[in-house]
């Protein structure tokens, strides 16, 4: 079924994102939302596809992103912060979403830095991406995609993914969720502004299990770090207590996460 931008328009409650971009199909609205020119990008533009032919993970890695099925959103932002404040929106794109969920009566877990898992399969992944010129942000694209109402996957992804309908045993109406994961959005990105960071970190390290446990950390160079995951900076990064009691803070960049274990 189509996605009714109307539908999610009514069930918004909030002054900061009110542009909709639609599209049945596209290739990713990511690539699109990077391309739109930043210039004329209104901040809290949100690009949607009812389907991605191509749509992207992390690590090069594709996103299946079937017709009708799912969410498949990005939001274009223009941050007046540092870089090293991006990786936030990342975290906040996956707070709002995890609220949402809770909402329709999901319990989900928050795994640094960008999934959202049910039984240590993934329901929902973000990537964020941004266009810079010299030092300064041009924009920020935090994409989305969450699987709402597959009722199967790929071979390949069956082990890996689950979709809300799945989990819940019914279908969820993709205009609500949508509407509520946006006003969430606003709210927290209101909190990013006012640089009240602790609010987002705290919030995120109670709903991520991967706290206290023990880790194992690969780094490009194959290098494997072990840890204890003790905290999440005002930054972003995962912090690892290490064997010799040393703190160490990793950042998300492009880091690929596996059960328990971290790629960078
Ligand atoms: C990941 O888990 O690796 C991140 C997946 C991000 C997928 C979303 S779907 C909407 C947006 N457009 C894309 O091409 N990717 C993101």
């Amino acid at each position: 079924m189509k996605l009714d931008i109307r539908g999610v328009k009514e069930h918004m409650n909030n002054d900061f994102i009110t542009n909709f971009q639609y599209f049945d199909s596209v290739t990713s609205t990511n690539e699109l939302a990077l391309n739109v020119d930043s210039d004329k990008a209104l901040e809290g533009l949100v690009i949607i596809g009812g389907e991605q032919t191509k749509g992207r993970g992390r690590l090069q890695r594709n996103w299946h992103s079937p017709k009708g099925l799912g969410l498949w959103f990005s939001i274009i932002l223009k941050p007046k912060k540092d870089f090293d404040r991006i990786p936030l929106l990342t975290l906040i794109g996956a707070l709002s979403v995890h609220k949402a969920i809770e909402n329709i009566g999901i319990n989900t877990d928050l795994k640094w830095p960008n999934d959202i898992l049910y039984n240590n399969k993934k329901v929902c992944g973000i990537l964020s991406q941004f266009r810079s010129s010299g030092n300064k942000i041009k924009q920020v694209v935090v994409g989305i995609g969450i699987n709402v109402n597959q009722n199967k996957f790929p071979e390949d992804l069956k082990g890996t993914s689950t979709s809300l309908r799945i989990i819940k045993g019914s279908e969820i109406k993709r205009e609500n969720l949508l509407a509520d994961i946006l006003d969430h959005f606003s709210n927290y990105y209101q909190i990013y502004k006012s640089g009240n960071y602790n609010q987002i970190i705290d919030r995120w390290k109670s709903k991520m299990s991967m706290l206290n446990q023990k880790i194992t950390v690969k780094t490009s160079t194959g290098k494997k770090i072990k840890g204890k995951v003790v905290d999440i900076s005002n930054k972003g990064q995962l912090i690892l207590e290490l064997p010799d009691n040393s703190h160490r803070k990793f950042i998300a960049g492009d880091v690929s996460i596996d059960k328990n274990s971290i790629t960078f």
